[in-house]
């Protein structure tokens, strides 16, 4: 029987730096994971230089049933913490928009980062190796109530009083994500946040897309927003058009708030004042108004948008004030309903998971004695931009501190 201070099942993000701060404390420490190789979605996120943080991380960047859950984690490991990590290690890196901060080489930096993190704490590392079964015993529990675990894996039984389960959401099956964090914590009675795809884009009925899918692979900047007065979420990002719907950052934010059966809406012009615009064009041109129209917003989507309609078809000067009006309330509140989204083979990440309500948000543990949860399994999803890297690191720190 192999014995260890911790098991921690799953190597990505989450899941590695958890192992190395616990390592580093002086814990046994042995991380499991299912796959040949470990932190594959790091390897392949922010197209292969991973927008590893954001400078301005706050609560409000992440999505939970417990909004204030993720508060204590994220003000105990700041990004200015992991920069100062990744600069240690010689790691260049750069900021895009909004915070975002990449890389400058590759993603593959940070793989052999954590895994430097986790050689210094004398971390054991089995993988292939899956888990089978899972069992507790509470007999012979220490004053913190602690008991023992036995785990059946395909390298033999390992007995542990502790387990942290950072294997992720569902999102990208093919590179090894599976239910097995939502399994376990149904096992042990924990609650949870039903999971669904998030940061994904959406489809929409192919007949009701029919007139739109010729602009697939046109971007533009645009407003995006879902939800009633109140509940109003929005977003100032870049859309892009597929042949199946609406992809591109702008989605990707609202698809985490986007709920089936209700619409999204976007302002396709939101830095130009359109009603203004088009009427002094309409007093002093004779062009088309598709070609007016080309002067404030992409001339591919003014073509679309004007062939909509046959008061759209004629020169602005002779077009109606009413026509115009119109035209300018379809581009910036263009309201329509998703069918759906791409699902899991395509979302960056997965929404819900296990509920918070059954976590300490100080240390990650569980109400099952000795059983943590970090990282995406959580629910608590972050916005594009980083925010879901941080998420890992900070519940990952939370919680190897604790054990
Ligand atoms: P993660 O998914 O990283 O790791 C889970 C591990 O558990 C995997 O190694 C898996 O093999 C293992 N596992 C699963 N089931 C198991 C089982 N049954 N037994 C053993 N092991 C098992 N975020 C961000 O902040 N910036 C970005 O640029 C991007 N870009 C990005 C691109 C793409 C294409 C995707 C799919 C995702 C992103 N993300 C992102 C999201 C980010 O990758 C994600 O939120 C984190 O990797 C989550 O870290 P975790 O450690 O929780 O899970």
């Amino acid at each position: 029987m192999h014995k260890f201070d911790v098991v921690v099942i799953g190597a990505g993000a989450a899941g590695l730096f958890c192992a190395g701060v616990a390592g580093q404390r002086g814990l046994k420490v042995l991380v499991i994971d299912h796959s040949e190789k470990v932190a594959e979605k790091i390897r392949i996120s922010g197209g292969g230089r991973a927008n590893f943080t954001n400078k301005d991380v706050t609560p409000a960047n992440f999505l939970s049933e417990n909004p204030h859950f993720c508060r204590s984690a994220l003000s105990r490991y700041a990004p200015k913490d992991f920069t100062e990590l990744v600069t240690r290690h010689g790691i260049s890196f750069h900021e895009k928009h909004k915070g975002q901060l990449f890389c400058d080489r590759s993603a593959e930096d940070l793989v052999n980062m954590l895994l430097a993190e986790c050689a210094a704490g004398n971390v054991t590392r089995w993988q292939p190796c899956s888990v089978k079964n899972i069992r507790y015993s509470a007999a012979g529990a220490d004053s913190t109530g602690a008991g023992s675990y036995e785990i059946d894996s395909s390298e033999g039984t390992l007995q542990t009083p502790q387990i942290v389960v950072a294997t992720g959401g569902l999102s990208i099956p093919k590179i090894g994500a599976t239910d097995f964090g939502y399994r376990l914590a149904q096992q042990f009675g924990l609650r949870m946040v039903a999971p669904r795809p998030a940061l994904v884009p959406l489809t929409f009925d192919s007949a009701a897309w029919a007139p739109y899918a010729h602009l697939s692979g046109l971007a533009l900047p645009v407003q995006i927003e879902v939800g009633a007065k109140k509940t109003k979420t929005s977003f100032l990002e870049d859309l892009l058009f597929t042949h199946r719907g609406l992809s591109g950052p702008a989605v990707l934010q609202i698809s985490s708030y986007w709920r089936e059966d209700t619409p999204i809406r976007l302002n396709l012009a939101p830095e130009v004042d359109l009603p203004p615009a088009l009427s002094r064009a309409k007093a002093t041109s004779r062009k088309l108004i598709a070609n007016e129209l080309a002067q404030l917003v992409p001339s591919r989507l003014a073509d679309a948008w004007a062939g909509q309609d046959a008061a759209w078809q004629k020169p602005i000067c002779d077009a109606t004030d009413k026509a115009l009006a119109q035209l300018a309330e379809k581009l910036a509140r263009w309201e329509l309903t998703p069918n759906g989204s791409e699902g899991y083979k395509k979302a960056e990440v997965t929404a819900g998971g296990v509920d918070t309500r059954d976590l300490s948000s100080q240390t990650m543990e569980s109400k099952q004695p000795g059983l943590y949860f970090i990282g995406e399994v959580v629910d608590v999803t972050g916005w594009l931009g980083g925010y879901n890297f941080q998420w890992a690191w900070a519940s990952g720190f939370a919680c190897g501190q604790a054990l």
